[in-house]
């Protein structure tokens, strides 16, 4: 729409009944050229959320619309315009952009100024269930609500009855209903399991209905955008298969009907048969912590969709993501994560000096990658495109961590969590626990590697990669 209309006040402009037939052509050409480019505006900006009918609007900070939706191969330009009275950037998580595109403020590119705008350039090459978020003082920004789910859709659609998001997300408000910005950046929560809300909301609603007839299948989209709180989703008395993790397809659907463990950051696509005899509402229940909460309704609508036979889905067709062989890798690194509550880490390297606890205290750091807090001058390794790394993560603390990978999808070793060949962005390990992640080297530049626990990356559990053409 956008671009027809820009296309039409141009030959508005120039006077069209005035142009001679060869500058025409001209614009009709621009035109057809520009159609082919997915045009976007994200307004972050203040936006205000009902949720309660006695007391006043929540006031938070978003990222525009309600899903940002781009077609897989085809170029995106997607221009963020800041008008928060903060710094800003936006890092499209998940996805395989270039570098300078990455949105990693700091490393990647600066910061947007309020009043600014910076245009991300790209081509989703992978198709899936993605999202966008500040990475920028994230722990605030992202507390605040600085974050939007991404999808981008196959070139021809998956069969199934309805496409439904569900976006887990804790918020921590005070008395008054209003977000409780006192506490940001309390180290109590930093040196523990980071930031948790007292709110549960799934698509930025309390319990919101999503339509489906008896009988029907869903596409459900998962993701959890909490800072911090590890959540979990009971499926019970569903039929489901998850057909892809983080945005990549599994080969094969696979069958669940246990609950599903979602670390921040994470996202699951199941399809989900509704029983034939389901009537009114049925909750879905977020598990995760001791409560049992309802975050959502199926709102069960006429019109039943009765399925003769139960036919597993089909699996969803397969990105063009590299994956790494088998065999000796090109590189090998190890990652020792030590710090935190319990953790006893007497001392660190913070900024090229080496401090202890107490120091490092002052300075909000409380975790440490390989003896160091936050981000090193140098990567944890250098490799080329295309050359097969092997990290091995050992989870020296007494707390679970959500680990990220800018920029590439990984498989795991050593974990029973999650089914092998699964490929990640994101994957959860327990205390103790240690795990492997293999990857082939994707796009030149520096790529992030982070707990996505978002307190523990402000407090030092950050590091980075290199890739070299
Ligand atoms: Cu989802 Cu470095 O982030
Ligand atoms: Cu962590």
């Amino acid at each position: 729409m956008d671009v027809k209309r820009r296309a039409f006040l141009r030959l508005a402009g120039t006077g069209i009944c005035a142009l001679p037939l060869n500058i025409s052509g001209l614009v009709y050409a621009s035109q057809e050229a520009a159609a082919k480019v997915q045009k976007k505006l994200i307004t972050l900006q203040p936006e205000q959320a009902y949720w309660f009918s006695q007391s006043p609007p929540t006031d938070l900070w978003a990222m525009g619309q309600n899903v940002l939706r781009l077609q897989q191969h085809i170029p995106a330009e997607i221009t963020v315009r800041n008008r928060l009275p903060d710094a800003s950037s936006v890092h499209w998580h998940g996805m395989r952009v270039p570098n300078d595109m990455d949105g990693a403020s700091g490393l990647t590119q600066q910061a947007i100024d309020p009043g600014q705008a910076f245009t991300y350039r790209f081509t989703p090459p992978d198709a899936g269930t993605y999202w966008a978020h500040s990475h920028h003082n994230t722990y605030e920004q992202l507390a605040r609500g600085l974050c939007q789910p991404l999808v981008v859709e196959e070139s021809t659609p998956y069969p199934a009855d309805h496409d439904h998001l569900l976006v887990l997300d804790d918020w921590r408000l005070n008395s008054t209903g209003q977000l409780d910005l006192e506490s940001l950046g309390s180290m109590h929560e930093w040196s523990h399991g980071g930031r948790m809300g007292n709110l549960l909301t799934v698509n930025r609603e309390i319990t919101p209905r999503l339509p489906v007839e008896a009988g029907s299948r869903t596409r459900l989209r998962i993701l959890n955008t909490a800072n911090s709180r590890i959540m979990a989703l009971e499926l019970n008395g569903l039929q489901c298969w998850i057909i892809a993790k983080d945005g990549q397809p599994l080969t094969k659907p696979l069958k669940t009907n246990e609950s599903l463990t979602i670390a921040p950051a994470e996202r699951y696509d199941l399809t989900v048969d509704i029983p034939t005899d389901w009537q009114g509402e049925q909750p879905i229940h977020e598990t995760g912590s001791r409560t049992r909460l309802a975050g959502a309704f199926w709102q069960i609508i006429p019109g039943s969709k009765q399925r003769t036979e139960r036919q597993s889905p089909q699996p969803l067709p397969a990105n063009p993501v590299p994956v790494p062989g088998e065999g000796k890798p090109d590189h090998h690194a190890q990652l020792l994560m030590t710090g935190g509550a319990m953790g006893g880490l007497r001392s660190a390297i913070y900024r090229n000096t080496p401090m202890s606890a107490q120091k490092l205290s002052v300075n909000k750091q409380a975790w440490a990658f390989n003896g160091v807090a936050n981000l090193p001058d140098k990567p944890l390794l250098s490799a080329r495109t295309g050359a097969t790394v092997e990290i091995e993560i050992v989870n020296d603390t007494r707390w679970p961590h959500g680990m990220h990978l800018h920029g590439h999808h990984f498989q795991l070793r050593g974990s029973d969590r999650y089914e092998p060949g699964m490929l990640h962005d994101t994957a959860l390990m327990e205390r103790n626990e240690n795990l492997t992640i293999r990857f082939k080297a994707g796009l030149p530049g520096k790529w992030l590697l982070h707990c996505h626990m978002i307190e523990h990356q402000a407090a030092g559990m950050v590091t980075w990669i290199e890739v070299t053409a």
